[in-house]
Parts: structure tokens; sequence; C-alpha cells
């Protein structure tokens, strides 16, 4: 009931306005590279369908990222609390927020004045997690914002800091193994310029490993990660007036060993030209060719490290599970 629950609001960051209009130069650019390109930007993926998607996939026998990082944090919990003496959590890409419960049940036995900041493109994931945290946590203050952290990092990071203590920024779900390594330093060290001293980082990473097994976690037996993929092209549909017909389209998931990432690929099944209204375009496929949709780079202890190096960030720790599948690996500014 509204008098029991705790505080929660939702809003929005960054201009709305300005987003149509940023989709088609982005889509345009993707769509006239060679090859066709669309994995600099992930965030299209995650329309209100694709968030639910994703959220199966998560779910997945074949998808061991999530239950494994969850039960890295739930292990370490604790300790990462006492260790950084955070009050406020701000989750970057937070999604249904289904991880995060494990750290806010440590901030909230350390004390209470606990501030969640959850941050996500998708409104319909903020405005999900909010609700259902607002509920279950009721004596914490929860600040919900949508918006893109292409654009909005800094306006996000600006928002006024609780007094005394510091904050935990966290990035989980191998997000950012979605950038490529050049987007993946500007924002690492994007994000570096809003941290203060006190302040404290907490990434997610795949670990590199066998090609079958991350093959699989990419084209499940399902088929879920194959309808998500495709989700793309609906996305594109709506959005852009294309008409992309899914079923003309292959989904296609391979380990790149040269760039340690599994790619995710749609390939066209026919020679065919699609129409996208809203860019003028008439876009050609010859049969079998492929455009790529993402990019999932799987990490070493090194590569983590060095990342976090270059981008004026200091690896205080890498917490990983018993079988080294996935990493959190903890930092603060250098
Ligand atoms: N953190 C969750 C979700 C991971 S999926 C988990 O670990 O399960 C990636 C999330 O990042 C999605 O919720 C997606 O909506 C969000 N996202 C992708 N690109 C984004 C962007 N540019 N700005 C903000 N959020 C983004
Ligand atoms: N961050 C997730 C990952 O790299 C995103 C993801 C999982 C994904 N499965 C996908 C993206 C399939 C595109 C297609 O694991």
């Amino acid at each position: 009931m509204a008098g029991e629950a705790g505080r929660a609001t939702v809003r929005s960051l960054g201009e709305v306005s300005e987003e149509p209009g940023r989709m088609a130069e982005d889509v345009r650019a993707g769509l006239l590279g060679v090859p066709k390109d669309l994995s600099p930007w992930p965030k299209y993926f995650y329309d209100a369908e694709g968030s639910e998607i994703f959220e199966e996939i998560t779910a997945l026998p074949e998808y061991y990222q999530t239950r494994t990082e969850l039960s890295i944090l739930q292990a370490k919990a604790g300790e990462l609390i006492a260790r950084t003496d955070s009050r406020e959590l701000i989750e970057l890409g937070s999604g249904s927020s289904s991880k995060t419960g494990a750290l806010l049940n440590a901030m909230l036995e350390a004390g209470d004045a606990v501030s969640y900041v959850p941050f996500d493109v998708s409104e319909s994931a903020v405005k999900g997690s909010a609700e259902r945290l607002r509920e279950e946590y009721p004596k914490m203050e929860i600040s919900g914002f949508v918006g893109d952290f292409d654009h909005s990092l800094e306006r996000l990071l600006d928002h006024p800091r609780k007094d005394g203590s510091g904050r935990l920024v966290i990035f989980l779900g191998g997000t950012v193994g979605n950038f490529t390594p050049e987007r993946r330093r500007e924002f690492l060290g994007r994000l570096r310029g809003g941290l203060e001293s006190g302040d404290y980082l907490l990434v997610g990473l795949d670990l590199v490993k066998d090609a079958s097994v991350l093959e699989a976690a990419y084209d499940d037996a399902a088929g879920v990660t194959a309808r998500f993929n495709k989700n793309l092209l609906h996305v594109l549909n709506r959005k852009l007036g294309g008409e992309f017909d899914p079923d003309l389209f292959a989904h296609r998931a391979t380990f790149n060993p040269e760039e340690s990432r599994v790619e995710m690929w749609l390939d066209s099944k026919v020679t065919q030209e699609v129409p996208v209204k809203s860019l003028g375009l008439e876009v050609p496929f010859d049969k079998g060719e492929g455009m790529r949709t993402e990019i999932s780079t799987k990490f070493t202890r090194e590569s983590i490290a060095s990342t976090f190096d270059e981008t004026g960030l200091r690896m205080l720790d890498l917490y990983t599970d018993d079988k080294d599948l996935f990493g959190l690996a903890l930092g603060e500014p250098a």
C-alpha cells in the first residue's frame, strides 16, 4: 500500500525529441557499411519486447552469465560493502535489477539511509524494477533514470551526492563487453571523470573460455537468442518504416578468437532489397550476406586490468566463481 512502501521516482534524462533523428543516423551508417554492422548500438535491442526476451535469455541453461554473476554477488556482497562503505548504489544498464538485491541487502545491513539509482534506456525496465524494489525495500530511496549512457552519463553522475559517503557505481551483465575497444575506453574514461576519491566501480565481465560453451550461450537450443536478435528487425520496422521480414534472416553466433568476442549476425537467406522508408533506402542483401548486430567481448584478468589502467582506474580485485566463468572487477579512480 502507498503509505507503507518507500519512495521511488523515475525521471527521464536527455532529450527524447533528439532520439528519432539519432537512431536514423546510426542505422543509416550501419546499413551502408561493409559489412553491414549495427553492433555499435546495442541499445536498439531493448524496446519493451527486447527487454522481456532478454530476461528469458538470463534463465536459459546455456546462458551461464546471469546465475554465475548472481552467485558471485551473493558470496561477496558483504565484503564489497564493508570495503567500499557505500550508501549510494548507481546501476548502469540496470534492466530488471534482478541481481542488485544482493548488494542492497548488504548495504541495508550496514545501516539505513540507502539510496539506489537504476539507469537504463528501457523505460519499461526502469519503471518495473523501481516499482518492485519500492515494495521490497520500503526504507530505501529509489531514484530511477531513463536515458542513454552514450549521451547522458555525465548528467546522471551530476545528480546531487549524499553527504559523507562515497558512491558505488555498478555495471553488470557483461554489458561493457558489448562495446568495441575504442568505445569501451571512451565510456570508462567518461565514467572515471564522474568518480571522486572514495567512489568505487564494480564491473561484470564475461571471461574467455571454450568456444563451444561461448557459442551455445548465444545460440540456445530453444531459439530464444535467435528471437532476441531478430527483434532488432521489428524495432527497425516500427521505428524507421523498415520492411524487414525476420523469416528471411537466420541467426548466427560465432566466437572470433582474434578479437576475443562472440559476434551475433543475421544472415540473409535470399537475395533481397529491403525498403527502409524513413531513411529513403532500399537496402540490398546478397543471399548468405551477414549483418553484424552485436558483439560480446570475453576478457582475461590481464585484459581487464589493462582496460582499467588505460582509463585512469585502478583494479583492486577481480572476484570470480570457482570455475572462472565470470568476473566482477572492483576499481577506484587511480
Ligand atoms: N544489468 C542487467 C541487464 C543487462 S542487458 C543484467 O545484468 O542482467 C543490457 C542492459 O543495458 C539493458 O537493460 C539495456 O536496456 C541497457 N542498455 C543498453 N544500451 C544502453 C544505453 N546506451 N544506455 C542505457 N542503457 C543501455
Ligand atoms: N550483455 C549481454 C551479453 O553480452 C547481452 C546479450 C546476451 C546479447 N545475449 C545476447 C546481445 C544476444 C545480443 C544478442 O552477454
